[in-house]
């Protein structure tokens, strides 16, 4: 169990490292979009959980897409991390939430290597790379840094570049992060929850899975020239979904023998068996986006039963440090209860 003063550290790591923290507002994913919809499990997939949502008859969903940076400067089109947070609204009251990004493996496989992260990977000014250098890097097989968007003053990858020069374990988290883009709308994206889970079937076998979302739509990025568009994706999903729903299917992979169960930055072999758990349809982008996604507080450890948290260490330390951020944040009328009851 990650102590409190370790959950408020984590917190406090991440706001340091924040050009201008926003009183309030989420530290990281700052700006987001509140949605409605209804999850409907697929017919296997109660044979491999337990969980009331895979249960079969519709489950409502209450779900905040996010862009990663933190600050309330809106550049929908900058290369960027986007997040796809789901609260499963359970028939007793209670709620499972599953926390999903674009990223398909983290950077980081504990608190402490967390913490040298956030010392390395701080925010600095943009500079030019000069094109000597950007010859030098390409003869060294390394891939030279972007040059800034317009009106880019702050640079977000080079710190986190340096980290994952010295430590391996991080380069497939980071890289990616570098080369991730923009989504043409947030239906078109895939998410990822990076962590294992443990989930319970009926007959009382327990299994180590992996979650992600698929975009029924497809995945499609913008292009290069379009990074200059910025503000785009509230508007989208909006008129989207005021012509059509959007769906996503979730998608659960199974762990075997030797797969990395306690580390988010290990990858697991594409061979591995796939099970479609089922479909959330998105409805709405309700008016009142307090109610509907900024008041929420999300956790990647509130779960229904059936669902157990791996012991990812990170997956472990994010329970406090979300809860840490709720408290701060305020403005909820709500606490958070061991029982899991659905706190909105
Ligand atoms: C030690 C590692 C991490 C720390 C300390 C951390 C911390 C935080 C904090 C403090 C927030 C704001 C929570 C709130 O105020 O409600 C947040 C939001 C978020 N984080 Fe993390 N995080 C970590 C890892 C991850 C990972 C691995 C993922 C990917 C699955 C992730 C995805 C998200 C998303 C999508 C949000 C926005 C959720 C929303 O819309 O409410 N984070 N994170």
């Amino acid at each position: 169990m990650v102590d409190a003063s370790v959950a408020k550290q984590l917190v406090q790591a991440i706001i340091d490292n924040l050009p201008a923290p926003v009183h309030g507002r989420r530290p990281v994913h700052t700006i987001g979009v509140g949605v409605k919809g209804e999850f409907v499990a697929s017919d296997v997939a109660r044979t491999y959980c337990i969980a009331e949502h895979f249960k079969g008859p519709p489950i409502p969903v209450s779900m905040r897409f996010s862009n990663g940076l933190g600050g309330l400067e809106q550049h929908d089109g900058w290369s960027d991390v986007r997040g796809m947070a789901v609260r499963f609204h359970l028939p007793d009251g209670t709620a499972s939430d599953l926390i999903a990004t674009t990223l398909g493996e983290f950077f980081v496989r504990n608190v402490a290597d967390f913490f040298e992260f956030a010392k390395v990977a701080k925010l600095e000014p943009y500079r030019r790379r000069y094109w000597l250098l950007k010859i030098g890097d390409f003869l060294r097989l390394k891939i030279p840094p972007r040059n800034p968007y317009p009106n880019e003053t702050v640079n977000v990858d080079a710190g986190a570049l340096r980290y994952a020069d010295r430590h391996r374990f991080s380069q497939l988290g980071i890289f990616q992060v570098g080369l991730i883009g923009a989504p043409e709308s947030y239906a078109r994206a895939s998410y990822h929850a990076v962590h294992t889970f443990w989930v319970t079937a009926p007959d009382g076998v327990r299994r180590p899975v992996r979650f992600s979302w698929q975009p029924v739509a497809g995945v499609r990025n913008i292009g290069a020239e379009d990074v200059s568009r910025d503000k785009y994706l509230f508007k989208e999903i909006e008129d989207r979904l005021k012509r059509w729903p959007a769906r996503f299917m979730l998608m659960m992979t199974i762990g075997e023998e030797g797969d990395a169960l306690d580390d988010p930055t290990k990858p697991w072999p594409g061979t591995r068996i796939r099970i479609a758990m089922g479909t959330l349809t998105l409805t709405e982008v309700p008016e009142d986006q307090e109610a509907a996604g900024e008041r929420i507080s999300f956790n990647p450890c509130r779960l229904a039963p059936g669902i157990e948290a791996s012991n990812d260490p990170i997956l472990e330390a994010r329970r406090g440090a979300y809860e840490v951020s709720r408290e701060l944040r305020g403005g909820c009328p709500f606490r958070w209860r061991p029982d899991n009851a659905d706190s909105k």
